[in-house]
């Protein structure tokens, strides 16, 4: 039997835990559930209690000799970090890529010419098993150090059947083999591939026809995303994909507005998509539309920044009754980082979310954002014990302090993984 952990008087402990039901907007967005001088008691994996310190003195004291102890004071702990919205599993690299943009081509002339998404489409074509997992293993390990504990992984790839489920059954195996949480989604939809340009319905029925139905007879995804956007998929082709994918037990999720205003946040919205991804460019109405149809926006502001691109609107999200998640969008070609606490800071920063929202975003909105908020997102009894305690003493000062990874300890699952 492993040993329980207590970690004891935590200088500020934000448990995340609330009364609110559901994914969080407007003010809910700031309730931390913040405890001075908190303790946590960590036992077969779970959070058995949470409280002051004196609580838990009064509780467990008779059981402190067989638990270790560690002591935070000084230190912030939070709940793991969900990164809701990733690329994560794919071959090669596009340095070459971020060089042309710099000198002045833009994403979409890239992708138009057979570069971006096509390119890694290639790498990750080519690449062998062994290859896409040691890659994957260590992206992943790098959002462990990065207080990350529970990542979604997207297909999209491939774009053949083929390479599609290979990329889906990496991702159940990397769910086996490595401590990190995967939620998979099925992107067939990602852009259209070569051999069907001009002939986008009958990619688009392709999917419906012959990799939906595999993808949901071998459990492979939970979600079913797709690219919405001028020149990829149009809102109408967006809808039959995902409405097909809906009867097969899949819950939409889309890229939207991200590029063009496109009709992404109101197709969302209508199709009863969980989330809706980027939002760069979506209008009042798309925005008033997710508001009332309790629609998560993942905004994704490491992506705005890297293709040097305004932010979403994330302030008048919030305050426009949205419950916003925050994402790094992990690819190789528009974002490629692991690490939520600079996305975090971005979405203060670019997006005006106050620092307490930014920590909600990123955690129990985030678990909203993929169905895990039963598991994680918080720190409450019987919930999953994925805890990061932070070389900083409270949540401001882990959004103020930017750029700088301040993880300190990482446990998973009860297990300390990193520190
Ligand atoms: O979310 N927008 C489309 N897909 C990814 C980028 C993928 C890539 O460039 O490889 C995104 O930004
Ligand atoms: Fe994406």
């Amino acid at each position: 039997m492993k040993k329980p952990i207590w970690i004891k008087h935590i200088s500020q402990l934000a448990t995340l835990a609330s009364n609110s039901n559901g994914p969080r907007s407007k003010e809910a967005m700031s309730e931390l559930g913040l405890i001075e001088d908190g303790s946590l008691w960590l036992e077969d994996g779970k959070i058995q209690a949470v409280g002051t310190t004196q609580d838990l003195n009064e509780r467990y004291s008779a059981r402190a000799q067989e638990a270790e102890i560690v002591d935070a004071a000084g230190h912030l702990v939070t709940p793991g970090l969900v990164d809701p919205h990733t690329h994560v599993v794919y071959g090669g690299s596009r340095e070459r890529e971020f060089e042309m943009r710099l000198e002045g081509a833009t994403y979409m002339e890239i992708m138009n010419a057979g570069g971006g998404i096509h390119a890694t489409t290639r790498m990750t074509r080519e690449a062998t098993e062994k290859e896409l997992f040691e890659q994957t293993s260590r992206r992943l390990d790098s959002f462990l150090q990065h207080g990350v504990t529970t990542v979604e992984g997207k297909s999209g790839y491939g774009m053949n059947l083929e390479t599609e489920l290979k990329q889906l059954r990496m991702m159940k195996r990397l769910q086996e083999a490595h401590t990190i949480d995967l939620v998979p989604t099925f992107m067939g939809a990602h852009a259209v591939p070569p051999e069907f340009k001009g002939k986008e319905d009958a990619f688009v029925d392709h999917i419906i026809n012959d990799m939906l139905p595999v993808v949901a007879e071998e459990k492979l995804a939970e979600f079913n995303d797709v690219f919405c956007e001028m020149g990829v998929y149009t809102p109408e082709q967006s809808e039959r994909i995902l409405e097909a994918g809906k009867k097969l037990g899949l819950t939409p999720k889309i890229h939207a507005d991200e590029i063009e205003p496109y009709g992404g946040a109101e197709l969302a919205a209508k199709v009863g998509a969980i989330s809706a991804e980027h939002l760069l460019k979506a209008s009042d109405e798309g925005i008033k539309a997710m508001a009332e149809a309790g629609t998560i926006a993942c905004l994704l502001p490491a992506t705005a920044l890297y293709l040097r691109e305004g932010a979403a609107a994330g302030r008048k999200m919030v305050d426009g009754g949205v419950a916003v998640a925050i994402s790094t969008d992990c690819n190789p070609g528009s974002s490629p980082t692991t690490s939520m606490p600079l996305v975090m800071n971005l979405a203060c920063i670019s997006m005006r979310l106050t620092p307490a929202e930014a920590l909600t975003a990123a955690t129990y909105n985030a678990a909203c954002a993929i169905n895990r908020q039963d598991l994680v997102g918080s720190l409450e009894t019987g919930k999953q014990a994925d805890i990061v305690l932070w070389n900083v003493k409270n949540y401001q000062e882990l959004q103020y302090l930017f750029g700088v990874n301040h993880v300190k300890k990482v446990w998973k699952k009860g297990v300390q993984v990193v520190g």
